[in-house]
């Protein structure tokens, strides 16, 4: 039987306890389930915020870009040893939708004459639009399973299934998709900063994410692209602004795209949100995400420990190696229900067509917050 001071001695006994602390909670009566849709601010991102207002804008004005210019690249480098990739194989830009479209764009173009792109119908939204959009564009079909990849140019697919968490196994599936000829990319919106992973073992070669769910990089913080470095020379991506081009400054009158994985750049970065996405993505370093994945089981064993002892179904694997850091409770009230526990400040988030959320994040959530969470559900 669980009860709450089951879930305080789970607490007093957590090795990342500490870690809520170097995050601004203005208001601790708050539950807060939904990081896994948007982190809570580390206090270390107002700092920086503010000394890079300050000194780097304020002070540096113009002359700041000496060190801005790379700055999506350098925080990708911050990012790539939490997700398996290597130096130089990740950059931060715009949104995840954008990124889908490049890295989709650039995988097709890598495979020449094959009629397909394969994504579930279940997949997250924007992939599945984006798809449809660059399908419509380029004549491609639109395949809705991974059965037969033959003709298939890229598979499109989420780590974790955002409704249920249930998590794929990336390395049997990018070599099944290989081993047909097939490129995959792989969207990581709910596995970065969440799952320990790492892209390079799994032979993955193109990968996106959002930085703002588990790595607290803050509302619109920017996404990320992870490209293989065997495809740096070859990859082409469709959108040709100046910060992907060869000799940026030298203004030349046609674009050749760079050598290096800032040819998946576009335009003008944006530099206050890269320094926030630093600051996010720097807590979960210091904390190493094997003990992030360790402590995201425990918590998720622990809902779903509570789901069962209140009756509650969840479609959410039990296997602790096949799924992601949040829970999803089913209930035909789900959304009735998380309206009215938000008003309560007990924040989760509701998913069509049916189910409640209940997300932990590592870094914040403890053991107490899913007890009372849950609970209150049940109340
Ligand atoms: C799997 C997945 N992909 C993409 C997104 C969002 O894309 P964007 O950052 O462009 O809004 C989400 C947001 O929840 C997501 O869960």
């Amino acid at each position: 039987m669980i009860t709450r001071t089951t879930a305080l001695a789970l607490d007093a006994a957590d090795p990342l306890a500490k870690f809520r602390e170097l995050f601004h909670i203005p208001d601790p009566t708050v539950i807060y389930l939904d990081g896994n849709s948007l982190g809570m601010p580390p206090k270390r991102t107002l700092e920086r915020l503010t000394e890079v207002y300050e000194h780097d804008w304020a002070t540096g004005l113009i002359r700041s870009w000496e060190h801005w210019l790379d700055l999506p690249q350098r925080v990708g480098n911050a990012l790539a040893p939490l997700i398996g990739a290597g130096e130089g194989e990740v950059v931060l830009h715009d949104n995840t939708t954008l990124n889908v479209y490049q890295a989709v764009h650039g995988a097709i173009g890598l495979r020449p004459g094959r009629r397909a792109i394969a994504i579930s119908a279940d997949d997250f939204p924007t992939d599945r639009y984006v798809v449809d959009g660059i399908a419509a564009a380029t004549g491609h079909a639109v395949q809705n399973d991974f059965e037969d990849l033959d003709d298939v140019a890229v598979v499109v697919r989420s780590v974790i299934d955002y409704r249920t968490a249930a998590l794929v196994d990336v390395a049997a599936e990018t070599a099944r998709a290989h081993a047909a000829g097939a490129m995959v990319v792989w969207d990581l919106s709910h596995a970065a900063g969440a799952v320990e992973i790492d892209l390079r073992a799994c032979g993955a070669q193109l990968a996106v994410g959002c930085t703002y769910k588990y790595l607290n990089g803050g509302p619109g913080a920017p996404a990320w692209t992870f490209v293989a470095r065997e495809l740096h020379d070859t990859i082409r991506q469709p959108i040709w602004g100046w910060f992907a081009t060869e000799n940026q400054f030298a203004m030349a009158p046609d674009f050749q795209p760079r050598a290096d994985i800032a040819r998946m750049m576009l335009g003008t970065p944006s530099v206050l949100a890269l320094v926030a996405a630093e600051c996010g993505i720097s807590l979960s370093a210091e904390a190493g995400m094997k003990a992030i994945h360790t402590k995201g089981s425990a918590l998720t064993e622990f809902a779903i420990e509570l789901c069962d002892q209140l009756g509650f179904s969840t479609p959410t694997p039990r296997d602790r190696t096949r799924r992601g850091n949040h829970v999803a409770i089913e209930h035909r009230d789900a959304k009735a229900i998380v309206r009215e526990l938000a008003a309560r400040n007990v924040i989760f988030d509701f998913r069509e067509p049916n189910i409640i959320r209940a997300g932990c994040s590592p870094l914040t959530t403890r053991f107490v917050d899913v007890f009372d969470g849950i609970s209150a559900i049940a109340r």
